[in-house]
């Protein structure tokens, strides 16, 4: 691994005044940079000259009835990996978390994960059966969801084998590849209980199958305990309705649980008692262990952080004031803390938390004006959640959990940060 180097926290954007960090920064090194106060040529590289596009009429309200990113940022997409499946249709891209700024993913870059391909499913045909132990089994309409009363909630979504080709060593290099299986975008739709409560659920229910309109169908079980605490039916994703790659018409929302279980093209929910729990789909995804046995119902995701800027993706190009960004996440709840390490995780300190922070949804963090004085770094966070639970260095996780299972992989992510300011996966003993 060579030898690490240490930069000082003491150094570090948390325990800097703002004063000097303006002074020392932001100011002298733009006008180097661009050296708008030397020679002459350097006023339109500098942007002091009248640009064509100040010149000239901007595109027509028509021409982007439906709007896109600038094209200056069309390198901002979801990406595959060519070798990781077999097929294109059951398969997985990865969500550009490097490019991403607040907590919320807009929807043409939500990863995509499916089995069998993207369905198109028509709405007027759709339908959603609630069957099984029920008083009542009932059959909806998209119009008869939407005449129901409805809910807005933003939630992560965290597919189980995020970081799974990360378990035995760092293995791709970019942000997007090691944690890009993960979304966060606002859901409105109809609650489930409201919707079991309307078929009347039997007491003895304790599971629920549920079931997408998809070739893959996509069967899984959800518990009776879960469905009637905060899952819900979704028809909308960021205020618009869900794109087809996200379970148009309909998906459920199964809040800080694994993504498998969030059923898309929803079309069946059947509902069956504890005899149930022997069956396959009860426990699909299991985590291999080191002495054989495997891990069941492990649906509900781990506190965990990463730095999304710099990272592989986006490379430091200036000594002296930085900022250190990243996401954080917890199945079980909120995110209480980040913390920052600039040497491989021997100190630490506390990151800022920018925006709201809500249950089972994405935070984002800051380090501010961190003093980068061109040395390596191995850089760190580490997120802890309210139930005071700690995300783990890998060699912890790898202590209990071993390299045999794909899944689950919640442990912290060392960037390195080269002398030139390339920064690159690494894995520390
Ligand atoms: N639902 C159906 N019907 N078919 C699928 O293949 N894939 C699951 C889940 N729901 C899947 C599905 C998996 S493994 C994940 S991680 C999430 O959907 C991915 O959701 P996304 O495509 O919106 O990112
Ligand atoms: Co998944």
């Amino acid at each position: 691994m060579g030898e690490k180097k240490t930069n000082q926290l003491k150094d570090s954007g948390a325990a800097m005044p703002r004063r000097r960090f303006l002074q020392a920064g932001l100011a002298g090194s733009a006008l180097a940079a661009t050296g708008a106060l030397g020679g002459a040529k350097s006023a339109a590289a500098a942007g002091l000259d009248i640009p064509d596009w100040s010149r000239q009429l901007g595109a027509s309200v028509d021409d982007a009835p439906y709007g896109k990113p600038s094209h200056h940022e069309s390198s901002v997409i979801r990406r595959s990996v060519e070798w990781l499946t077999a097929t294109r249709e059951s398969s997985v891209n990865f969500t550009p978390l490097y490019a991403l700024e607040g907590f919320v993913t807009p929807n043409g870059i939500c990863f995509e994960r499916h089995h069998g391909g993207a369905a198109d499913v028509d709405p007027v045909e759709h339908r959603l059966m609630i069957h099984g132990m029920v008083d009542r089994p009932l059959l909806f309409t998209m119009e008869d969801l939407l005449r129901l009363p409805r809910v807005s909630r933003f939630f992560f979504l965290e597919c189980a084998a995020n970081g799974g080709m990360e378990w035995r060593n760092a293995q791709l290099n970019g942000v997007q590849f090691t944690h890009g299986m993960i979304h966060c975008v606002q859901y409105t739709g109809v609650s489930l209980k409201l919707l079991l409560e309307e078929a009347g659920v039997s007491t003895k229910a304790k599971w629920l199958m549920v079931e997408g309109g998809d070739s893959a169908g996509m069967n899984r079980s959800v518990p009776i305990d879960k469905a009637l605490d905060d899952c819900m039916v979704a028809f909308a994703m960021n205020g618009e309705k869900l794109r087809a790659e996200q379970g148009y018409p309909l998906r459920l929302v199964v809040p800080g649980f694994e993504g498998n279980m969030w059923v898309k093209w929803l079309r069946r929910i059947e509902v069956g008692d504890e005899s149930w729990q022997a069956r396959e789909e009860t426990s699909k995804y299991t985590d291999l262990m080191p002495d054989g046995r495997a891990r069941r119902f492990t649906w509900e995701m781990d506190c965990k952080s990463v730095i999304t800027s710099p990272c592989p993706e986006n490379p430091l190009t200036h000594k002296g004031p930085n900022v250190i960004s990243g996401l954080a996440w917890s199945g079980r709840g909120n995110v209480k803390r980040v913390d920052v390490s600039l040497d491989g995780g021997k100190n630490w300190v506390e990151a800022r938390i920018e925006g709201p922070v809500m249950p089972k949804c994405l935070t984002r963090f800051y380090l501010d004006g961190w003093e980068w004085d061109g040395s390596e770094v191995y850089m760190q966070s580490r997120a802890i959640d309210d139930t005071g639970y700690v995300q783990p260095q890998m060699t912890a996780l790898q202590k209990v959990r071993g390299i045999n299972s794909i899944y689950h992989n919640n442990a912290i992510q060392t960037w390195f940060v080269n002398k030139t300011g390339e920064v690159e996966n690494v894995r520390l003993a």
